[in-house]
């Protein structure tokens, strides 16, 4: 195809689109796509003349490009089998345990592998044509590790840079990949890489050191004449945005109504997540299960909203996962609940920004208990929404927001001892202190926007010399 199409001094690629594409009774219809990427990327997105290059979330031939709020959308297509083996097999079944300290175990699988391989080769050669000359491109997350090598052979005039949304793994798991060596050979075709701490920056500097040879200095990387800088840059939410909503009289009347809908109880605790293993809901409702049997606190003055948003329903793993969580739900609702009052409401479904933003204002205490979290944007969204600086944020330490959130109460959710006693502690302590730390975290929030977080991944981006400059200065 000879290419008239209009090429774009900034381009973005994530494996899915902000939008995904339903067929429904009215024909094809586009919904927000999950999880916290989109979440932050959508804002920084709107107001730039970009284009963002993904997969449209449904197997088949891609849509034509189109724009939706300001945005130029490319859809990339995947086929059936693409989406069995790159998105639900080697993403999301290798990648994923891996990354996430192998919560549960990985599968490896060549053929895997070898769509991984595939699939980015299309995302990269997407990318060099829509890319104007000396474009920014700007990969994003672990779907698309090979992406950076590939476009740089295919277009070296772009300045490329990737961030990972998710942890990187120390080197001992990162080591059990068989095609390792390939990964870091297409992240190192990036001239910056941005990870969500800097824990994860060295994890990965390590990975490059130990088991691939290479010579870094600092937070830098030598390959082949450039250097690659990799470094800590924590991902964050759009918090002026997200708190007007929260300051919407339609909204806080919703909040209100949810309290009421259970009959204005003392203490309403939260919990929003993706269905994931990673998230640490099972031992989130052992604890809550225990203190209501420990007789700590019992409905109605008690109540938990657990909102599972439905995710990667074809991968084993999560199949398991909804089973017993479900399970769960269903003991501690006969035990507990009264013919007035539920202890756990469950919802298995996802919801708007305005319905999230009554929500996060209705609930007194949010549960935030990830067993491994590369930064959890729920946690942000809450303090942002609790405008009267109460509330309080419960909050594991394995999540890459608990380095800037010290303020919460920060916990190990394996421990579900020192979890019930945070709970309970986050319930008593008196609302003096709770708004002592709600401020502490609200100014975390507000001074590190997404805004603020894009601006500098970008200049990071920008500052690393480029490819002729370095040869010139014989580097
Ligand atoms: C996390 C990942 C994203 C992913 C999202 C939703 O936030 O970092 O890359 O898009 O989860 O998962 P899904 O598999 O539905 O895209």
């Amino acid at each position: 195809m000879s290419d008239t199409r209009p090429t774009y001094d900034f381009v973005i690629a994530a494996n899915r689109l902000p939008v995904d594409r339903a067929e429904g009774e009215n024909g094809t219809e586009w919904k927000r796509s999950p999880g916290g990427l989109v979440t932050a990327m959508d804002s920084v997105m709107r107001g730039r003349d970009g284009a963002w290059v993904g997969w449209s979330g449904e197997p088949g031939e891609a849509p034509e490009p189109f724009d939706d709020s300001g945005m130029h959308l490319h859809p990339v297509a995947l086929s059936a089998e693409e989406v069995r083996d790159y998105y639900e097999g080697f993403s999301n079944d290798t990648l994923w345990p891996i990354y996430h300290d192998v919560i549960v175990p990985a599968t490896f699988h060549r053929r895997w592998w070898a769509a991984y391989r595939t699939v980015n080769q299309r995302f990269a050669e997407e990318l060099a044509k829509v890319a104007a000359e000396g474009a920014t491109v700007w990969v994003h997350d672990y779907q698309l590790q090979l992406v950076p090598a590939m476009l740089r052979k295919i277009r070296p005039d772009v300045r490329i840079g990737w961030f990972n949304h998710i942890p990187f793994p120390p080197v001992e798991l990162f080591a059990q990949l068989p095609w390792r060596g390939h990964l870091i050979g297409g992240l190192l075709g990036a001239d910056f890489l941005g990870f969500q701490r800097e824990d994860d920056a060295w994890n990965f500097q390590r990975a490059c050191r130990q088991l691939e040879g290479y010579e870094t200095e600092g937070d830098t990387i030598r390959v082949e004449g450039r250097t690659v800088r990799a470094a800590g840059l924590p991902i964050s939410i759009d918090f002026a945005d997200l708190e007007s909503l929260a300051r919407d009289p339609e909204v806080q009347k919703r909040a209100e109504e949810i309290r009421e809908s259970f009959g204005n109880p003392q203490v309403l605790m939260l919990g929003v997540d993706r269905l994931d293993y990673t998230k640490g809901i099972r031992h989130r409702l052992k604890a809550y299960g225990e203190l209501l049997r420990d007789g700590e606190f019992t409905p109605p003055d008690v109540a938990l909203i657990q909102i599972a948003v439905p995710s990667r329903e074809r991968v084993e793993a999560y199949k398991t996962l909804k089973d017993e969580i479900e399970l769960t739900v269903g003991h501690i609702n006969g035990d507990y609940s009264t013919v007035e009052a539920t202890a756990v409401r469950y919802l298995h479904q996802s919801f708007d920004r305005a319905e999230m933003a009554a929500m996060y204002q209705a609930a007194d205490i949010m549960l935030v208990t990830p067993l491994r979290d590369g930064m959890n944007l729920v946690a942000k969204e809450y303090v942002t929404c609790r405008i009267h600086d109460d509330g309080a944020l419960v909050l594991s330490e394995f999540t890459g927001a608990a380095t800037e959130l010290g303020d919460a109460y920060i916990h190990n959710p394996h421990d579900i001892q020192g979890l019930k006693n945070r709970i309970v502690q986050a319930i008593k302590d008196s609302p003096e202190e709770r708004t002592r730390r709600m401020k502490r975290l609200r100014d975390a929030v507000r001074s590190h926007d997404v805004q603020k977080w894009a601006g500098e991944f970008l200049d990071a981006l920008q500052a690393v010399p480029s490819d002729e400059a370095q040869k010139a200065a014989g580097a």
